[in-house]
């Protein structure tokens, strides 16, 4: 193998990508399984998990599924052991799995956005300490998270999101001073505007949809396999001295006055 392609090999690795039924995780998982890690997809709908296994297993990628609510830690912690009992073996955590909320401030329900901030912040928490209490004793791997442009720059009616997200952002760096001593790195991916599901809606309404294209340098939504990249590098030998940075995705977006 050459050194340039070993830079971004990912033999031997076993990589738990969390929101992996669809969309970006599912394209992280597609992009990380490709360069050879087996990928464990995480979501909550254990048949949809189970079609995107076969899919990508016929196209040579080593994947499993894992179905369970990142909210409860002890479905989470179990799956992770199972994980562990299979492999021995955790390399990295993609903490991507994450909801949307959209209703005006004043209107917004509190039981939504404890859920918001439950699913996009809390369980990133709980599940990235559990993975790295294994990651520690094993002596190094990998976190990544996946936050937003949202948190630094707010848009009206996503108050839960802005804040966990930007929470998320904190919660990158404080477990990337800490754990560095652990061998362990911790970084984020901040997407820009992808046409996944989430952004449904938002596609559809041609107002909202001209913005996206006039605010974006190059002038386009992101196709969820764009994100697939950063991914890689992140859990790579590419990026082993990269830590507590969030990796911007965006079409250039976040730079643009
Ligand atoms: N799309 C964008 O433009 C964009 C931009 C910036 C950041 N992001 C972030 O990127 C991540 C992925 O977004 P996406 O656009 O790919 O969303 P998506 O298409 O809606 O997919 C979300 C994934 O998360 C899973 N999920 C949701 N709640 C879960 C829970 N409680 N437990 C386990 N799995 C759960 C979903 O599966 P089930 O519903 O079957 O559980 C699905 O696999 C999110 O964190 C999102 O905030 C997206």
């Amino acid at each position: 193998m050459s050194v340039a392609t070993e830079l971004f090999d990912l033999t031997g690795r076993v990589i738990l990508i969390t929101g992996a039924s669809r969309g970006i995780g599912l394209a992280m998982a597609r992009a990380c399984g490709a360069h050879g890690a087996t990928v464990v997809l995480n979501g909550r709908d254990a048949d949809a998990l189970g079609s995107q296994v076969d899919a990508l297993a016929a196209e040579g990628i080593a994947a499993e599924a894992e179905a369970f609510d990142v909210t409860d830690e002890a479905a989470a912690r179990a799956a992770l052991e199972r994980i562990l009992s299979r492999h021995g073996r955790l390399w990295g955590l993609i903490a991507n799995a994450g909801v949307q909320h959209r209703v005006p401030v004043l209107d917004f329900p509190t039981e939504d956005f404890r859920r918001v901030v439950e699913t996009n912040l809390t369980a990133c928490f709980t599940l990235g300490r559990d993975a790295a209490r294994h990651m520690a004793e094993a002596g190094g791997g990998r976190i990544v998270n996946t936050v937003s442009m949202l948190g630094p720059q707010a848009r009206p009616t996503v108050p839960a999101y802005i804040a966990a997200k930007e929470g998320l952002r904190a919660l990158t760096r404080a477990m990337a001073v800490e754990l560095g001593a652990k061998g362990i790195t911790v970084n984020a991916v901040a997407p820009g505007y992808v046409a996944t599901e989430m952004n449904t809606a938002l596609i559809e309404n041609e107002q909202f949809n001209d913005w996206v294209v006039g605010k974006t340098p190059l002038g386009r939504w992101a196709d969820p396999a764009e994100l697939g990249g950063a991914a890689v590098y992140l859990m790579a030998d590419a990026g082993s001295f990269v830590s507590g940075q969030i990796l911007g995705v965006d079409g250039g977006m976040s730079v643009q006055v």
